[in-house]
């Protein structure tokens, strides 16, 4: 409705997203020593069906005994078409202990999904007395996820944020396609002899932060397969930074720092933002609602956009 104010989104960096199998337990203390602002210990994909219950073994002894330090600690369980994801939530929330932030659940479809997750996690808490109230976070990667993306978003007060599992929804979606984000080959426009290529995954972003920012849910853009292409990922990252998403997946430490670079706000785009700002509250003052900075307009929304640079890069030195 549009006389309520948008809410804003969890107040924390998440320009990082650090993944690495619950089965590999080796890279546990690498993983938090990486600049990543968020950790995902899997459970999900990376793990064979075998190891499922040491994986799990492995994290719940991981989360109590490494420094994690300042990041956000999530663990991403199995699907809800899986058997594993009831034993995933039991055994974590039962045994792990209080630093673990955050739950992941991949492959969502509907708001129900979260409904089921949060009623286990919130009797799991009392029952246990847990101190720290778990996060979720999803991942929008099926074709009814992505339809019932904004129902998904509103679904519990526990959700902090949402990615873009491009694989998977590529896969679900019947995409020709087999590389994980990224310029597709074949989608391209075609004009007097050049091709131009366009971006397939523009319109499953959108959708998402659309739900996310009516929602205040943080949105994140997910895996970049090709690790050895770093400008293959600068330029996937830096679409969806245009976009509004305030983050992207790592799935190999080299992709840390690349996410880091592009979405933490350049010294002169604070710089601009915060002149901006200070130009506005000129004109307020003289009674204008708009005047000109650097021979553009800026306005009320000129306020907003600047902020939104500004808090980001607030929350990431106050790290
Ligand atoms: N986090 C932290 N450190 C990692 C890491 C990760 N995810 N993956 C590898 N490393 C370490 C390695 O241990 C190695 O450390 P060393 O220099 O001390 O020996 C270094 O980074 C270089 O690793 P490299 O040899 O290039 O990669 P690899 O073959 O060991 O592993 C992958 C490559 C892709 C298998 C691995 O990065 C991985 O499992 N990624 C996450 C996959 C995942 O979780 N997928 C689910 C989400 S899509
Ligand atoms: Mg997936």
């Amino acid at each position: 409705m549009s006389f309520r104010l948008q809410p804003t989104p969890p107040a924390r960096p998440n320009r990082c997203q650090l993944f690495g199998p619950g089965s590999r337990p080796a890279i546990f203390e690498k993983m938090a020593k990486s600049d990543a602002d968020v950790i995902n210990l899997d459970l999900e994909d990376s793990v064979a069906p075998d190891d499922k219950p040491q994986a799990r073994g492995n994290i719940i002894e991981a989360i109590g005994d490494i420094d994690w330090g300042n990041k956000t600690l999530s663990v991403r369980i199995n699907g809800l078409d899986t058997p594993y994801w009831y034993r995933d939530i039991v055994d974590l929330l039962e045994n792990a202990g209080d630093r673990l932030d955050q739950i992941m659940i991949p492959k969502v479809g509907c708001g129900a999904d979260l409904y089921a997750v949060d009623a286990l996690v919130t009797a799991i808490e009392v029952a246990k007395g847990r101190k720290r109230k778990i996060t979720l976070e999803v991942i929008i990667e099926t074709a009814a996820g992505l339809s019932h993306v904004e129902e998904i978003a509103a679904a519990s007060p526990r959700l902090a944020a949402m990615s873009l599992g491009a694989a998977d929804f590529a896969a679900s979606m019947g995409m020709q396609t087999t590389g994980i984000g990224g310029t597709q080959e074949n989608y391209y426009m075609y004009h007097e002899d050049q091709k131009y290529w366009s971006d397939p995954w523009h319109w499953a972003q959108t959708a998402i932060v659309a739900a996310c920012r009516t929602h205040g849910v943080l949105p994140v853009d997910g895996p970049f397969g090709d690790f050895s292409d770093d400008e293959g990922f600068r330029a996937q990252a830096r679409r969806s930074a245009t976009l509004g998403m305030v983050g992207k997946w790592a799935i190999h430490p080299k992709q840390v720092a690349l996410a880091n670079e592009v979405f933490t706000p350049s010294e002169e785009a604070v710089e601009e933002a915060r002149e901006i700002l200070a130009a506005m509250e000129k004109a307020k003052s003289e009674g204008s609602g708009a005047t000109v900075y650097k021979g553009r307009l800026v306005d009320i929304a000129s306020i907003k956009q600047a902020e939104v640079i500004v808090r980001q890069a607030e929350m990431i030195s106050d790290k």
